[in-house]
């Protein structure tokens, strides 16, 4: 197993052979976290601290319990109840926590690129839990997981990212790691939230969910990122669902077997049908959740490795 980095920050820097590699390492897990018995001593000795400047409800409590499921001692800073409140900056709080000596440090910040600068401040392991509209890679780590599993394996697969593309950190992440690995990607969307220059990418792009979907084998739906949005980018929430809401009718278009994949939260009648979400034979969003602790257990085992073999730069 070859995994060579010191944080994990994007998907960006990755070559294909070691997203596998933490895609294998977390189907381990899977099967571990399907045992009574979950506890393991990978991360042991360890300190983890959960800094997220942006609320979370999935994200936060699995690395909380892929940390605690490795045996390192994890703590969450309540972001919103800290120092930054009285203005401290990112870099003053990184520096503060930096001198307690955490070895990993689990960070998600509003702001596309603060979570990379501060991965130059600190000594520890710096894992990225979203940056803006920038990078999440282990959110599409965990969708790379649930796609091999679902389908049996991760490339050649034609998939469809469908919604707010422009505002997602996301569809970012996705897109970096299913073209790294020899997929067909389409982007569905609203010109107004597709990002400029996309077509570069070599993706195709659709403005018509029906013929976007033709014959894909992955929908992977996205949150309408209403916080992100500064006014003006759809004309309504029920406009909206009739064109781009996934329903029964529109995945018909797609594969007979294709799947239905929403990173969450979702907004029911919004970006997609309540009972399709929920439909066990169609949608794997639940199957995401479980990828994710384990995604989460594996990239901060792979780390905490290299953390390990290097020797500790401050002991006094
Ligand atoms: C996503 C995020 O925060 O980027 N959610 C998540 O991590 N599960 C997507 C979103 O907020 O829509």
């Amino acid at each position: 197993m070859r995994f060579d980095h010191r944080h994990l920050l994007g998907i960006e820097p990755l070559r294909p052979d070691e997203i596998t590699t933490i895609l294998d390492l977390s189907d381990q897990y899977v099967d571990f976290n399907r045992r009574r018995d979950k506890h393991a001593n990978a991360l042991a000795g360890l300190t983890q601290i959960n800094m997220f400047f942006e609320n979370s409800t999935r994200t936060q409590a699995s690395f909380e319990l892929a940390g605690k499921r490795l045996g390192a001692d994890v703590m969450n800073m309540a972001m919103q109840a800290s120092s930054i409140k009285k203005g401290e900056t990112l870099i003053d709080t990184a520096m503060t926590l930096n001198a307690m000596h955490p070895d990993l440090l689990v960070v998600r910040h509003p702001h596309s690129g603060a979570v990379d600068l501060l991965a130059q401040k600190v000594n520890c392991a710096v894992l990225n839990a979203g940056d803006g509209r920038h990078e999440h890679p282990t959110q599409a780590l965990l969708d790379a997981l649930t796609i091999r599993r679902a389908k049996g394996r991760l490339h050649r697969l034609s998939i469809a990212i469908c919604g707010d593309i422009a505002h997602s950190r996301v569809a970012r992440s996705n897109l970096l790691l299913l073209h790294k690995m020899e997929n067909r990607i389409r982007l569905i969307g609203p010109p107004t939230l597709m990002p400029s220059g996309i077509d570069a990418f070599g993706v195709e792009v659709f403005d018509d969910m029906r013929e976007g979907l033709k014959d894909v084998d992955v929908v992977m739906m996205l949150r309408l990122q209403k916080e992100r949005m500064d006014g003006g980018f759809i004309p309504s929430e029920r406009e909206y669902y009739h064109r781009y809401g996934l329903d029964a009718e529109k995945l018909g278009h797609a594969k007979e077997d294709a799947i239905v994949m929403h990173p969450g939260p979702m907004n029911r009648g919004v970006e997609i049908d309540g009972t399709l979400a929920d439909d066990i034979n169609r949608s794997v969003i639940q199957d995401q959740v479980e990828m994710g602790v384990a995604v989460r257990m594996a990239s901060m085992d792979l780390l905490a490795r290299n953390l390990r073999a290097r020797p500790s730069e401050v002991m006094t």
